[in-house]
């Protein structure tokens, strides 16, 4: 089993940054210990070379394993540079193992996934079985980061010399039989309940097609402030809600994402600030 939790839309030293929440929060995902973190973006504000000194001393409180990618904010003044600079590369590629027995760590309530929380945020329950019988091995992952930022627009976009180093990559992952992560800040398909769609990478229907072609098995994205998940073929599209900005829809909570990857199915479950664990759907291979 591969437990990883996910992170997005921290924005550091934006006036809407709540310490305390993130404080809670990181304390939260330290007691779970997961095989990794993955943050999706966002670590700034205004990409300021002040906000990231200031950032790199909030992530050093998390205690696994930390893989991020930049968000539009991050880009913004140069930010990208900075980020290249202090954080690490933008794009990137790792190949993980997983040693853990199953977690059991959650408590979630299965009967509260029919509460509120999800209705509120026009959430469902979805658990759905794909025809495909997934051949991949959960424990040796590939974790491929995308930055699909651009400089001082909140837009996106991937890029066709991206594109193609990701595809490279994926071939090998598709041929060892490996469960594949594509980490990307901009949301590639769009969510419900926020408001008119915008932002959305400008080649999101080249990218889906190469992350569905390729058979990837999850895509973590953030952006939107916002948790939902989207079925597209063999793939499962999560996108994380913020873990510590005030910029938030609705009655949408502070959140982040769990994923306990098994042999035969994954499970997607959210931890809403101050509430339980709330399965956000389940999904066979
Ligand atoms: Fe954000
Ligand atoms: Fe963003």
């Amino acid at each position: 089993m591969t437990f990883i939790v996910h992170i997005s839309d921290l924005h550091i030293g934006g006036t809407d940054f709540n310490e305390d929440v993130f404080f809670n929060n990181v304390d939260t995902v330290n007691d779970l210990n997961p095989d990794f973190i993955i943050f999706t973006g966002d670590l700034t504000n205004h990409g300021y070379y002040a906000e990231y000194i200031k950032a790199m001393e909030y992530i050093k409180f998390f205690k696994s394993m930390f893989f991020s990618i930049p968000g539009n904010h991050d880009a913004r003044n140069l930010g990208y540079e900075t980020f290249q600079k202090l954080i690490g590369e933008r794009n990137w590629a790792r190949n993980l193992s997983s040693k853990k027995e199953k977690n059991d760590k959650i408590p979630y309530d299965d009967t509260l996934k029919k509460e509120s929380m999800l209705k509120n945020n026009g959430m469902k329950e979805i658990i759905k079985k794909s025809d495909f019988k997934c051949p991949v091995n959960v424990n040796n992952i590939t974790l491929v980061g995308l930055d699909s930022s651009e400089p001082d627009i909140s837009d996106g976009s991937v890029g066709r010399p991206q594109q193609l180093w990701m595809e490279e990559i994926l071939t090998d992952s598709y041929i060892n039989s490996t469960f594949s992560i594509v980490a990307i800040h901009h949301h590639v398909l769009p969510i419900p309940k926020t408001g008119r769609e915008r932002n959305i990478l400008f080649d999101a229907g080249d990218i889906l097609k190469s992350l569905t072609d390729f058979e990837v098995n999850m895509v973590l994205s953030g952006h939107k402030h916002v948790p939902y998940l989207w079925k597209v073929e063999n793939t499962l599209f999560a996108t994380a809600g913020s873990f510590s900005s005030l910029k938030l829809r609705g009655s949408c909570p502070n959140s982040f994402n769990t994923y306990e990857i098994e042999e035969d199915h994954v499970e997607a479950i959210l931890k809403p600030y101050r509430k339980d664990y709330v399965l956000l759907g389940k999904y066979e291979f």
